[in-house]
């Protein structure tokens, strides 16, 4: 197919999942990923078990209030679903589908190490065949897609200017690419927290990278209207001394966003990157209320920061109590989406989310 063949049905998807008070739940974890997640609330990482935690994410009731869209992982994306008494059902897509909420993808097949780059810099894969995989996605049911190129700020000097440009590249081309075959984008350049960095540096490696990524998606002719970003807010290295306000966090972030991100991106969707539940929350809260209007839907597209205490109080059987646990942090973000989330006001867990060198 082509672009030009699918340009209104993209504005019209990123525009759907750009809804006032929603935004995306990123459950498109690996398997080897899931499998430590699983690992820490007991439970086993079989086919069956991910089928069965991920039905529960499609029948919480009422997600869709806060919920726009969802992240899958492949496995999901083709899997029919399972009941609470482990009975079989339709399809996971159609469960979420049928919600009223928009299946994506993840189409990268992850981060391996780059060859002349500094010690820990990584390229993302997965370019090879995408354009027939993101038809096969869109005959699934998938209208968006999802992928993560990874960069980390170090006292050797990382990113490399080789590091910056060929991440941003590759987001370009898979952008162009999945357009080709009617999936918006997303676009998501993550600048882990590793690192004792402060927050000025966290913001000028950042305006650095957000201008090569839109620079790179301009070359390939990427339709920015039917596009959606999804950059790590604004923050120190988790090792840098002293927290920030989340007044400090709105500030820089937006600042970052302000001076780089074009006005014709529908939305942008942060990332949790290993904040705590409350924290991914009550900072979003902060950015929409520092302000307001802004050009762009300021939302969030998480995976640990929606999901934790989901698991925990699922363990691998408790369906009820982790679709309630699901919920209450879908609300939190809805509400801080429209910078009225009262901090505290739902339940979370307060367990640090962040892990070294993550991986999705
Ligand atoms: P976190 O919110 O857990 O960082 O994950 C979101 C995601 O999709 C990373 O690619």
């Amino acid at each position: 197919m082509t672009l030009d063949s699918f340009r209104d049905e993209l504005a019209a998807t990123a525009c759907a999942i750009a809804s006032q008070g929603k935004g995306l739940l990123a459950a498109d974890e690996s398997t080897g990923t899931i499998g430590k997640r699983f690992a820490a609330v007991g439970v086993e990482n079989t086919e069956a078990n991910r089928c069965a935690y991920r039905s529960l994410l499609a029948t919480a009731p009422g997600l869709a209030e806060a919920i726009s869209g969802v992240i899958l992982y492949e496995e999901t994306l083709f899997q029919d679903s399972l009941d609470a008494s482990g009975a079989p059902g339709p399809p996971i897509v159609e469960l979420f589908e049928g919600q009223g909420i928009v299946p994506g993808i993840k189409v990268d097949q992850g981060v391996e190490p780059l060859p002349g780059g500094l010690p820990g810099e990584s390229w993302c894969t997965g370019l090879k065949g995408l354009q027939e995989r993101a038809a096969r996605y869109y005959a699934r049911g998938a209208r968006f897609a999802k992928w993560r190129a990874v960069l980390k700020i170090t006292p050797e000097g990382a990113p490399s200017e080789l590091c910056v440009r060929e991440n941003a590249w590759g987001l370009a081309r898979y952008a162009r690419t999945v357009q080709e075959e009617g999936l918006v984008p997303i676009v998501e350049p993550e600048i882990l927290m590793d690192g004792d960095h402060d927050l000025e540096t966290t913001a000028a490696v950042q305006e650095w990278v957000l201008r090569t990524v839109y620079e790179a998606l301009s070359r390939n002719g990427v339709f920015l209207e039917g596009s959606l970003l999804k950059p790590s807010m604004t923050l120190p290295g988790m090792a840098c001394p002293g927290a920030p306000s989340p007044d400090q966090v709105a500030e820089f972030t937006l600042r970052t966003l302000e001076r780089t991100v074009p006005v014709s991106v529908p939305a942008i969707l942060f990332l949790s990157g290993g904040l705590s539940e409350e924290e991914a929350s009550v900072y979003l809260n902060a950015i929409n209320q520092t302000l307001s209007p802004a050009p762009w839907h300021l939302g969030f597209s998480y995976g640990r920061a929606l999901q934790q205490s989901c698991l925990k109080h699922w363990a691998g059987h408790d369906v009820h109590g982790g679709q309630q646990a699901l919920l209450a942090r879908a609300r939190a973000n809805g509400q801080a989406a429209q910078g009225f989330y009262v901090a505290g006001s739902e339940p979370s867990d307060g367990a640090p989310l962040y892990e070294a060198n993550y991986s999705y």
